[in-house]
């Protein structure tokens, strides 16, 4: 067995995960890494390893087997507490897990996810009748005021407009939102927490603030569901805890928390990483509009590409654990990497690093692999389904307003994607 590997400090920013995956792959099979607030874990780099890694009993979710929260080597407002602490099936294992976990599968069968088809569908026509009228807008305001357009080339009058912010995130948003009973005019402050919840780079303030105002929230509908219930999730959780006590306030709190910021954040980036992809491979982009390679293989190779989720806190070894020929010793926190995992060669060949639409469909890990698999799988991918090949549809001469190297990562090693995605959609 070789000896632990010094500790690389993880970028807080994420300014370039994909290289640093790559640096920590040439380190090592699982390679030491420094979150923020200097405290100790591991990455896991190789597919293979990560998978068995994912579906192996030495290694678990309750926080409760990790000595350095017990210990109190994690700092006050450490920006990744949420995913340590928040009460709910992802910081759960054994019979715990199964419990909280069946109450939202529930939710989300074949048949459930099937028939929010239409409504997915309706709100994807919705936003993009106003994504072209945001963007003339726009346009007319601009045009109008100084008089002149700008030098725009023909075919790209329309003036720029952020398809994550208008697109990519309110179709998600609702369909969440929906599920749960959110009411609407409280998405967009939902949403700005989601963001803060899985930015690594927050300070103490911020994530304290953040884990207020969240809960406050959530406490809040809570209480409105409870005083006039619905038939939402919300109100089927609050059933569940009434009728037969399965789960505590707290837990009820922490499995909305959890749907909020899975169910809206992560497809966000699915969306945004796909269309962003697209836009920057012509061939590609023209082998899928015209029809020679299926959009299932657009979102399968995104997933593996450029995961929603780049790596995942926390698990904990509770033994010493062999991976590759390095030992991760007991009580080690653990991240999945699954943004590593995806770029393996080892897996998916001396090519791994390109995006490539013609490459059989991948076996990525980007919804997690074993019991913590991705609760929301199929939704995010009928949401993905839906809206990419409409989108493209409606704006064929939609192209990218900035450089590629111009679009900035958001602050998160968690969350992988970028803060805007500013495109001209061509409709001039
Ligand atoms: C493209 C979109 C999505 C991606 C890439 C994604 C990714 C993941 C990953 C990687 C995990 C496993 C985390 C781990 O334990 O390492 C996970 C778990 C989970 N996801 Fe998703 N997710 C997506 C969409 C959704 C949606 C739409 C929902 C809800 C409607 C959702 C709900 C959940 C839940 C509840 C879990 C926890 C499962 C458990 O711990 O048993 N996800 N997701």
């Amino acid at each position: 067995m070789t000896p632990p590997t010094p500790l690389l400090r993880l970028d807080t920013n994420a300014t370039d995960v994909h290289g640093e995956n790559q640096r920590l792959r040439a380190l090592g099979p699982a390679v030491r890494v420094e979150l923020p607030g200097s405290v100790p874990a591991w990455v896991v780099t190789r597919h293979r390893l990560l998978r068995d890694l994912l579906a192996d009993p030495r290694v678990a979710k309750d926080p409760e087997h990790w000595p350095a929260l017990r210990e109190g080597a994690v700092p006050e407002g450490w920006p990744l507490i949420d995913f340590v602490t928040n009460r709910g099936m992802t910081t759960a294992d054994g019979a715990d897990h199964r419990r909280l976990r069946d109450l939202v599968t529930q939710a989300l069968t074949p048949r459930r996810v099937a028939a929010l088809r239409p409504a997915i569908e309706a709100t994807t026509g919705r936003l993009l009748d106003a994504l072209a009228a945001h963007s003339l807008g726009h346009e007319h305001r601009q045009g109008g005021e100084d008089g002149h357009d700008g030098g725009r080339a023909p075919g790209q009058a329309s003036a720029p407009v952020d398809l994550r912010r208008h697109f990519a995130y309110p179709l998600p948003m609702t369909v969440i939102g929906d599920l749960l009973g959110v009411p609407v005019d409280r998405f967009d402050e939902f949403r700005s927490l989601s963001a803060s919840v899985t930015s690594s780079a927050t300070t103490p303030e911020e994530t304290l603030a953040t884990q207020r105002r969240l809960r406050a929230l959530l406490a809040d509908l809570v209480a409105e569901r409870r005083a006039r219930p619905r038939k939402d999730l919300t109100s089927q959780l609050i059933a569940a805890r009434e009728a037969d006590d399965r789960l505590t306030e707290r837990e009820v709190v922490g499995t909305l928390i959890l749907m909020l910021v899975a169910g809206h954040g992560t497809t966000l980036n699915l969306i945004t990483n796909a269309t962003r992809a697209l836009l920057t491979h012509p061939d590609q982009r023209a082998a899928v509009t015209g029809g020679r390679r299926p959009w299932s293989a657009v979102i399968e190779e995104t997933l593996r590409w450029d995961p929603p989720v780049a790596h995942f806190p926390l698990r904990y070894a509770l033994d010493d654990i062999a991976v590759g020929d390095v030992v991760i010793p007991r009580g080690a926190a653990i991240l999945a990497s699954y943004a590593a995992a995806g770029r393996d060669p080892e897996e998916f060949g001396p090519d791994a690093a390109e995006f490539d639409l013609d490459r059989p469909t991948p076996r990525h890990l980007s919804f997690g692999f074993g019991p913590h698999f991705c609760l929301g799988a199929s939704l995010a991918r009928l949401e993905a389904r839906v809206a990419l090949p409409a989108l493209f549809a409606r704006f064929p001469r939609m192209a990218l307003a900035v450089a590629p190297t111009e679009l900035v990562p958001l602050p998160s090693f968690v969350s992988n994607s970028v803060r805007e995605l500013p495109v001209r959609l061509g409709t001039g």
